[in-house]
């Protein structure tokens, strides 16, 4: 694992060898629920049971963290996730724009502010908050598991 805290990896070590990897991340908007990616087994070491093993030992992770949903998106590889327990789920919103709208509220102010300005106005800031609105469209299969 490299590091306590989300995100953190997880790698899969035979006999001093580094032959999987694994990264988690925490879904903002779903508590309890986490995001993987980059589910990798050296080219090697394929079909001999090794993903599962990673995937096990990450759901054994996140549960130790309080984390009951693991989601993950892919594409060619459905058969390995539902082999493992996953089922097909609608695509799900990995970023959390509230984040961001404290900040942009404040870029806003400073550039309305017309005293103080000279020249031409700035071009119009894009509206991030349209992402946040539209529905999201993708060609990878998000798939889901809840522990
Ligand atoms: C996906 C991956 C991690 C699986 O690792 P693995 O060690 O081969 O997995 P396991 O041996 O535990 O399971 C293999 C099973 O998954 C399925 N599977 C694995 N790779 C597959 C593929 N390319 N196409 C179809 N099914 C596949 C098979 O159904 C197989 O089942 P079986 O044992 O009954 O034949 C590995 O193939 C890999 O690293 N692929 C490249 C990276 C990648 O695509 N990662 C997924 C990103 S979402």
């Amino acid at each position: 694992m490299s590091c306590d805290n989300f995100p953190t990896c997880l790698i899969l070590i035979i006999d001093n060898k580094v032959i999987g990897h694994c990264k988690i991340s925490l879904v903002p908007k779903l508590n309890g629920s986490c995001f993987i990616e980059s589910v990798v087994i050296d080219s090697e070491y394929r079909y001999r049971g090794l993903g599962s093993i990673l995937l096990r030992g990450t759901e054994d992770y996140v549960l130790t963290k309080n984390i009951k949903s693991i989601y993950l998106a892919t594409k060619g590889q459905e058969q390995f996730y539902q082999k493992n327990g996953y089922y097909n789920c609608e695509p799900i919103d990995l970023w959390d724009c509230r984040a961001v709208s404290k900040p942009i509220d404040v870029i806003r102010k400073k550039y309305t502010h017309k005293e103080k300005c000279s020249g031409p106005p700035p071009p119009p800031l894009p509206n991030l908050f349209s992402f946040k609105k539209s529905k999201i469209t993708t060609s990878k299969t998000y798939m889901v598991k809840h522990l």
